[in-house]
C-alpha cells in the first residue's frame, strides 16, 4: 500500500503527473492514492518534493534522498569504466566477501523490470561450488558426446564445441585444481533467474559493472548455462524446475590479472531514420 501523508502534501501534483498507470488523483486539495492498478514502481515517492509518500511494501529507509555528489557519474568516466572491463578468467584462491555478494544483488535487485514485476531472483554459490562443477563438465561431457554421435549438416558447426567439452572435461577429471577451464577456479558463482529474460538479463549487467567497481572480477559462463539444459541433476542442486529461467550464471572472484589499456571493438551498425 502506498499512501500520502496529508499533512506534508502541497498538493503540487508531481505524483500525479509522473505516474505511470495514473493512479494518484487530486480530492479535496491532497495527492490521494488509489492501490488497485498501482504497479508499486515508487516514482511517487521519488517524486514528491515534501517527502509525503511511502509504503509499507518495501522498507522505506532503504529511500535515499538525492545527492549530487555521490548519485552522479560522469558520462566519460562510466564510457571509459564500460570499455575497460574485461571477462576475467584468472582468479586468485581468495574468498569473496558476504557484503560484496550482498552488494552485487543489490545492484540486480534495484534495475529496472518489465511492469516493474521485480521476477529476479539469485542463486549464491560458493559451499556446492565444487558439487555443482562436478555435475556440469559430466553433462557437457556427456552433450559432447551426443553431438559426435549423431552429427548431422546442421549441427556440424558444433563439433568443436563438443570437442573442446570432452577435452576440458578429460583434463579436470586429471587435475580439477589446475585444469577448470569451467569456472577458472573462482570461488564464487551467481546465478540470475527470471521468469522474463530481459529483466534477468538487465540485472545481470548492472551486477557485472558492481562486480567490477567493488575490485572483483567475472565472466558470464554461456557454458555453464547450456550445461543446465534438462539436466536433472543440476536442476536438482539449484532447486529449479525449469532451466529456461536461468539467465545468466557470473562466476566471480579476485581477479588475477591486470588489463593496461581498452580492448578495440567493431564500429556499431546503426540506421539513423
Ligand atoms: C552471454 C555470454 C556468455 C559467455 N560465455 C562464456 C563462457 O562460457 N566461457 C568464457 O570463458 N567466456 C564466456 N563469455 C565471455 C565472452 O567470451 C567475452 O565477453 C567476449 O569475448 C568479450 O571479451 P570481454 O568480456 O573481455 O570484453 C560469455 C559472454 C557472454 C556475454
Amino acid at each position: 500500500m502506498f499512501k500520502v501523508d496529508k499533512n506534508k502534501c502541497i498538493a503540487c501534483t508531481q505524483c500525479i503527473k509522473d505516474c505511470p498507470v495514473h493512479v494518484i488523483g487530486l480530492e479535496e486539495g491532497k495527492a490521494v492514492i488509489h492501490n488497485e492498478g498501482c504497479t508499486e514502481c515508487g516514482h511517487c515517492v521519488a517524486i514528491c518534493p515534501v517527502d509525503a509518500v511511502s509504503t509499507d511494501t518495501y522498507n522505506m529507509d532503504e529511500v535515499l534522498p538525492y545527492n549530487k555528489d555521490t548519485f552522479t557519474v560522469g558520462a566519460d568516466n562510466l564510457l571509459n569504466f564500460i570499455k575497460f572491463r574485461r571477462s576475467v578468467r584468472k582468479f586468485k584462491d581468495k574468498e569473496v566477501e558476504q557484503d560484496k555478494v550482498l552488494k552485487i544483488i543489490d545492484a540486480g535487485r534495484f534495475t529496472q523490470t518489465s511492469r516493474n514485476s521485480q521476477d529476479v531472483s539469485y542463486i549464491v554459490v560458493s559451499e556446492k561450488l565444487n558439487e555443482l562443477k562436478a555435475l556440469a563438465y559430466e553433462s557437457l561431457k556427456q552433450k559432447g558426446e551426443a553431438i559426435l554421435a549423431n552429427l548431422t549438416p546442421e549441427t556440424e558447426h558444433l563439433k568443436r564445441y563438443a570437442n573442446l567439452w570432452i577435452h576440458s572435461y578429460n583434463e579436470y577429471q586429471k587435475d580439477p585444481s589446475k585444469n577448470d577451464s569451467l569456472f577458472f577456479n573462482a570461488p564464487l558463482a551467481i546465478l540470475v533467474t527470471s521468469p522474463t529474460p530481459i529483466n534477468g538479463g538487465l540485472a545481470s549487467t548492472n551486477m557485472e559493472l558492481m562486480v567490477n567497481a567493488l575490485g572483483l572480477g567475472t565472466f558470464y559462463s554461456g557454458f555453464f548455462l547450456h550445461a543446465t539444459q534438462d539436466n536433472e541433476a543440476i536442476l536438482e542442486l539449484l532447486g529449479l524446475q525449469d532451466s529456461k529461467r536461468l539467465i545468466s550464471c557470473l562466476v566471480i572472484g579476485y581477479p588475477d590479472v591486470s588489463y593496461k589499456r581498452t580492448a578495440p571493438r567493431k564500429n556499431a551498425q546503426i540506421t539513423w531514420l
